[in-house]
């Protein structure tokens, strides 16, 4: 059977650039699609190279979502058997700072792509959702069918998007959607060589402790201690990004194999909770480095617990979290270790 071909948008982001990796290794041909505005091209490059001989199987077109034109022209020249939608902004303090920058530029460039999609007739889309429509849970583990909320426009953006492909896959039942809701991904390729690189000052935990251990922030900022948790600070799901990866791939199997799958959700995580905490203290252990901590107020919109229910991702798409706390740790400071300055150069920080 000839190799299908994948579309994978936000490709030379964090997950992205783990996926198109994982998809190369799975004998996919890809095509990586990317504004570059949040990524480098040494990760496209970097994947490329651990890919060996799938290398020649990928290809990278700089495009705007947003540019139909632009996004056309892919489309005429690759009939696409299916597309991974990762590109997105992501920033959750940004998004309420800057909200129709979001708007636009997640919404717009969704809405651009679903109807390039629809005009090529590829109608199999794997879009990245977020743990962050569950809000604040008020109970966990998360399933699938909890009621959504949105606390910020980033939230927002994601929870249009899941309706926009309900609505499309009702109006239109060639449609297969499958909508992958992720919890918290951190880790990096095993190799070190391609890893989370974010700009600017990190918004995340663990790009922060990672900063910290490489002398790039002085302490980390622990946001309240004072929830009811079992040493009183968040708690969350941390998955492996190579696992998540592995999840797209999962998802894209189980697109090609269900006719009636329509549009369906599913939570990627561990089912696991770890508080920050614990994540600080795996992570010294991990390194050898000792990160300060400096106890604050808790930061505003933060859930106290939030962790995944697994049992539809595993019973429908087969796919479960095989890496641990220790091992999400030690890949984080391999990548680290190695790239302290991740893709680019030391620049003037605050
Ligand atoms: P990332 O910023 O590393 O990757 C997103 C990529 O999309 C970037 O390379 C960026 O340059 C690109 N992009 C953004 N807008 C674009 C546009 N208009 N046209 C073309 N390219 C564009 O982020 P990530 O962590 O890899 O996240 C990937 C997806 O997963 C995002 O949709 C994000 O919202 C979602 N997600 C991420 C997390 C997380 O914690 N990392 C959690 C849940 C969901
Ligand atoms: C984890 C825990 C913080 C930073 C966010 C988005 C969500 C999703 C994943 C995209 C919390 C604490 C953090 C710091 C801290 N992204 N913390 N000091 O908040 O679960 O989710 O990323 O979809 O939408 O909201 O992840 O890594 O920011 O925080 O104490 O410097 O670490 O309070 O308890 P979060 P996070």
């Amino acid at each position: 059977m000839a190799p299908k071909n994948i579309l994978v948008t936000g490709g030379a982001g964090y997950i992205g650039s783990h996926t198109v990796l994982q998809l190369l290794q799975e004998g996919f041909r890809v095509v990586a699609l990317d504004n570059l505005d949040n990524s480098s091209f040494i990760a496209i490059k970097r994947a490329a190279e651990l890919a060996g001989d799938a290398e020649k199987n990928l290809s990278f077109q700089k495009v705007d979502l947003r540019d139909k034109e632009a996004l056309s022209k892919v489309f005429d020249t690759i009939k696409f058997d299916a597309v991974i939608h990762f590109a997105g902004l992501k920033a959750v303090g940004e998004s309420v700072q800057k909200p129709l920058l979001y708007y636009n530029n997640n919404l717009v460039g969704t809405i651009t792509l679903l109807e390039v999609m629809n005009a090529h007739g590829c109608k199999n889309l794997v879009f990245s959702s977020s743990a962050t429509v569950y809000g604040w849970p008020k109970q966990v583990p998360c399933t699938e069918e909890f009621p959504l909320s949105a606390a910020n426009p980033y939230g927002r953006t994601k929870l249009i998007i899941e309706e926009m492909c309900r609505d499309i896959q009702k109006s239109d039942s060639e449609w297969k959607i499958i909508l992958l809701r992720y919890f918290n991904p951190i880790g990096a390729h095993p190799s070190g060589y391609i890893g989370e690189d974010p700009r600017g000052i990190p918004n995340n935990l663990m790009p922060f402790i990672q900063q910290v251990a490489v002398g790039r922030k002085a302490e980390l900022m622990v946001f309240g201690n004072d929830y009811n948790t079992k040493d009183g600070t968040g708690v969350r799901d941390y998955i492996h990004v190579v696992d998540l990866a592995d999840g797209h791939i999962s998802a894209l199997e189980k697109l090609f194999s269900d006719q009636n799958i329509g549009c369906e959700v599913y939570n990627l995580g561990t089912g696991k909770g770890t508080s920050v905490l614990e994540m600080v203290s795996a992570f010294e252990k991990a390194s050898g480095k000792s990160i300060p901590l400096v106890m604050c107020t808790r930061r505003p919109g933060d859930a106290e617990i939030v962790y995944a229910s697994t049992d539809k991702a595993d019973r429908e798409l087969k796919w479960r979290a095989k890496h641990g706390i220790e091992e999400m740790c030690r890949d984080q400071w391999n990548w680290a270790s190695k790239n302290p300055w991740g893709y680019g150069f030391p620049e003037s920080e605050s």
